[in-house]
């Protein structure tokens, strides 16, 4: 089962979530660092960035981001590439070199999910994988549907996603419709998973992927596969979580030796 952890705010589990990964890049400083984009992590960078200002060095550190849309111009403020370099590489003083996001120029598509595997496999796999979950259930971009088994590849977003995340661009029309996105078989591979959440507008996703079926409908239940599983909400975002009660008694009972 899952870890439930349920916060105060964002900006609460923005500490609990840096003060982890900035540990763990002191223990090991060639951490293979998994990112999300969205609003979601938002919080954790923030927190990561004022604690690499305190000496904390993510330069030997890898990150391999989750998604990329398709067809974006080169350079486009709202490619995840951007979205990054913007929010992770820069402010956090990773090397540019050691940050991968898969490629969502249209020549070459065909091979980009292959080509992103591999440099997957190359790096020894992900450390850490931080996730943030879509009101469709998604993560990553693998939309309702999405085989437990995938690997990264181009996937069609859902009216749904475009509609969401057109408040990052001037309009739905400029919402690619294609993306490519690890896939569920690509994220469970990583060694331990951080799913966050913050809003009302997530309860019933975090419910459904804590608590529901395993359900290829809901790509986020993949979560319940896999052993080392840690959900970061606010109360807002639990407020449709059955076990609550159990959650918070498990947090306050917690033994101290187990960190996250
Ligand atoms: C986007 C991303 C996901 C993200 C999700 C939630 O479409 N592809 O990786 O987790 O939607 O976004 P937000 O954090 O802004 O709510």
């Amino acid at each position: 089962m899952a870890e439930v952890i349920i916060v105060d705010s964002a900006e609460a589990a923005g500490r609990l979530v840096s003060d982890h990964i900035a540990e763990q890049v002191q223990i090991a400083p060639e951490l293979v660092l998994g990112v999300a984009t969205g609003s979601t992590p938002v919080p954790v960078y923030r927190a990561l960035a004022q604690r690499q200002a305190r000496g904390v060095d993510f330069s030997r550190a890898f990150a391999f981001a989750l998604d990329e849309y398709v067809g974006l111009p080169d350079g486009h403020p709202e490619s995840y590439r951007a979205v990054i370099d913007r929010e992770l590489t820069q402010p956090l003083g990773f090397d540019p070199t050691r940050v991968n996001v898969p490629d969502g120029r249209v020549e070459g598509i065909e091979t980009t999910g292959e080509r992103y595997e591999a440099a997957l496999l190359a790096s020894g796999g992900v450390d850490l994988q931080l996730l943030g979950i879509g009101t469709t259930g998604h993560i990553g971009f693998n939309e309702p549907g999405s085989s437990f088994g995938s690997f990264t590849r181009v996937k069609t977003l859902t009216e749904q996603t475009r509609a969401d995340n057109a408040r990052f661009f001037g309009s739905l029309d400029e919402v690619p419709i294609h993306c490519v996105t690890q896939g569920l078989g690509t994220i469970l591979r990583a060694r331990h998973l951080m799913l966050l959440a913050f809003g009302e507008g997530k309860a019933k996703a975090i419910a459904a992927a804590v608590e529901g079926p395993v359900t290829a409908s809901l790509p986020g239940s993949a979560i319940q596969l896999h052993a080392h599983v840690t959900v970061v909400v606010d109360e807002a975002a639990a407020s449709r979580l059955k076990h609550s009660d159990y959650y918070r008694w498990a947090q306050a009972n917690k033994p101290a030796w187990q960190g996250l």
